[in-house]
């Protein structure tokens, strides 16, 4: 079986495009593939952070992905620090990175600028190193992310090459290696639809969860009521009817494909219903069909949140598991790399 995984940063509440992006493609891969989930606590203490919260936001990120639909006898769920090879393999990978590569990054530049250059902490450049190391550990055939880490997995071929080519051939094959290489180079899996939602405020920057205001975002815990009046309040325009992909109506064409989305509905049907539809009536609409969508992974979430041990056990099992895959690598690494074995 072919191996995906994936990740999301347990930093404030989880959003409509982690969802549409992310979370809900990683439930229609577990049956296919073997997959394996986690929840990247260490890569969101990379920019300031609230400690006591942490575990918090740890563990109800990993409840929304059960409440979600994954399904623990197919999928291993488990938070990145409890599995040590991360940050193992990540030391290792960081010294065959170049800094250029880094530098490059569009997401350090724009995080580091938003908190002043200098004073920005060295994980934040580091942090795609970390992520190449999330993925490569597990030999992942397959990633699906939204388009906002395209980069970062760009990043991680291109890492995954380099390794292979510096300490792969040779010497992994007199070891008798697979094919010759340390690691298995990974393509991105980037839904059609979804993968970049943007704002409820602004139609051209992305939905996320550091935007200052609450109003820009769905969060998949909204109550019905701040739903209705986030979908209320959104930014519209003053064109007659709704349209797909018109370049002066980005906020249309968002909420357009939020609608087809969470309906499932196809683009066409959803370019046929709403064509000669006036705001007011789309709204409403939008709204009950959020409201639908996101009612039962809200009580799924209530019930599995209700008892704690029973999220400590499935985290503890997917740890065990995910170890067990991750240690074979990160040792195949050392060797290759030359170090004494213990
Ligand atoms: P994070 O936590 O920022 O986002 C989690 C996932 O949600 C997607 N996403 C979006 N998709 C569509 N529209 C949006 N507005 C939107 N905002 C976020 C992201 O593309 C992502 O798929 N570095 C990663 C986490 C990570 C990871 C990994 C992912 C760490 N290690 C290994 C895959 C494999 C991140 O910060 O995602």
């Amino acid at each position: 079986k072919k191996r995906v995984v994936s990740g999301v940063q347990p930093t404030g509440s989880i959003h409509l495009g982690n969802y549409l992006g992310a979370i809900k493609n990683w439930v229609s891969l577990q049956d296919t593939y073997e997959t394996l989930f986690f929840i990247v606590d260490l890569h969101a203490i990379t920019l300031p952070y609230d400690a006591p919260q942490l575990s918090k936001t740890t563990r109800s990120t990993a409840a929304i992905y059960l409440a979600c639909g994954i399904d623990t006898s197919k999928a291993s769920v488990f938070v990145q620090s409890h599995v040590r090879a991360h940050v193992e393999l990540m030391w290792l990978l960081s010294s065959a990175t170049p800094l250029g590569w880094l530098n490059k990054m569009i997401q350090f530049k724009e995080k580091s600028r938003k908190a002043g250059d200098e004073n920005v902490g060295v994980a934040l450049l580091t942090y795609p190193v970390l992520m190449a190391s999330d993925i490569l550990l597990y030999q992942s055939d397959l990633v699906p992310v939204g388009d906002d880490q395209k980069q970062h997995l760009e990043l991680t071929r291109e890492l995954a090459e380099r390794i292979n080519y510096l300490y792969g051939r040779k010497k992994w094959k007199k070891m008798g290696g697979r094919g010759g290489s340390l690691f298995k180079v990974p393509e991105p899996l980037i839904p059609p639809a979804g993968a970049r939602v943007m704002s409820l405020t602004d139609g051209l920057s992305k939905m996320s969860k550091s935007a200052p205001s609450d109003q820009s975002r769905i969060n998949l815990l909204d109550p019905k009521d701040v739903i209705v009046n986030k979908i209320k309040r959104c930014k519209t325009d003053s064109f007659p009817g709704l349209e797909f992909d018109n370049p002066e109506r980005p906020e249309c064409n968002n909420l357009l494909s939020i609608y087809q989305l969470v309906t499932g509905k196809t683009k066409e049907e959803v370019a046929q219903e709403c064509r000669e539809m006036n705001w007011g009536t789309f709204k409403t609409n939008l709204a009950d069909a959020l409201i639908d969508h996101l009612h039962p992974i809200q009580m799924r979430y209530e019930e599995i949140t209700s008892d704690p041990d029973y999220l400590d056990r499935i985290l503890s099992d997917g740890a065990t598991r995910a170890a067990e895959i991750a240690d074979i690598t990160l040792n195949n690494v050392y060797q290759a790399m030359g170090f004494l074995p213990r």
